[in-house]
């Protein structure tokens, strides 16, 4: 599977571009880091690819190894679903549900892909729990599978979020900052889980940590006022960083690693 971004443009009513002809693909194997200061258009770019926002142009495409070409701005009603659900989010703390366990959590990442009916009674077989527990093992929380969400600390609870998303056997895997909040010990342990997964699908992070980039990534995108300004190897000079971030960054060294 190929991620296709091609030229995806958002302006503000005001011709404020948010996002501004931001190109790249992500192949099988690449894991890639986005990196760029806040409101640089990390998220927002993160949204069009798993459809959450529409572009004013430019087009998301998701190429299979037959060469079929899925573009998500041009399928409509289950074909989007269809489309939606091979694509796997890890966002922080997000639409995970605090009340259910953590096996509940991992089961609901497949909802868009059975009935309805079935999702309302979380009908689950024990083939699916099996699978679900799994996961939870794979991720080093096989333990916490029906503690509450809402009791687990952050980086179990993202470890979660990984295996949900996982669980939905994704094509491709986006994951918006998914070390954020998290000691490095926990920071270190979600890049050596999110890492191999390239091997399975194309990869993509935001990160505010270019070292941690630079570490597990095989790529680095630099993103900048709506715009790619960086794409390439993922361990930077200090220079190409202070770009990317801007001189109100200050002192360089503290970016140095
Ligand atoms: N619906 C919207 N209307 C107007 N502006 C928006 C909207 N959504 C996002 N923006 C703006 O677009 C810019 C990019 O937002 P985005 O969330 O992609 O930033 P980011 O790079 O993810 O930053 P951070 O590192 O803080 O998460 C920001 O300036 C944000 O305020
Ligand atoms: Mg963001």
């Amino acid at each position: 599977m190929k991620l296709q971004v091609k030229g995806i443009t958002k302006v503000l009513p005001n011709d404020k571009k948010l996002l501004d002809q931001i190109s790249f693909e992500v192949k099988k194997g690449e894991f890639v880091g986005i990196i760029g200061k806040s409101g640089a258009g990390k998220t927002l770019t993160l949204k069009c690819i798993n459809g959450l926002l529409k572009p004013d142009s430019g087009s998301v495409c998701l190429i299979d190894e037959a060469g079929k070409i899925r573009e998500l701005n041009r399928v409509k009603g289950k074909k989007l679903r269809e489309t939606r659900q091979m694509i796997g989010v890890v966002f922080q703390g997000f639409h995970l549900v605090k009340r259910l366990t953590s096996l509940e959590n991992v089961l609901i990442g497949r909802l868009g892909s059975i009935s309805p009916w079935r999702s309302i009674l979380l009908g689950f077989t024990d083939k699916e729990a099996h699978e679900a527990l799994d996961l939870l093992e794979k991720v080093g929380i096989k333990d916490l599978a029906f503690r509450r969400l809402g009791s687990l600390s952050g980086g179990e609870m993202q470890r979660v979020a990984i295996a949900r998303a996982l669980f939905q056997s994704p094509a491709i895997l986006l994951a918006d900052e998914p070390i954020a909040n998290l000691d490095p010990a926990n920071a270190l342990a979600i890049m050596q889980l999110l890492q191999p997964l390239k091997s399975k699908m194309p990869v993509v992070g935001v990160f505010h940590q270019p070292e941690m980039v630079a570490r597990f990534c095989t790529r680095v995108i630099g993103l900048k006022n709506g715009q790619v300004i960086y794409d390439g190897e993922p361990r930077l000079e200090a220079a190409q960083l202070l770009e990317i971030y801007g001189e109100e960054l200050g002192e360089l060294s503290s970016l140095a690693y």
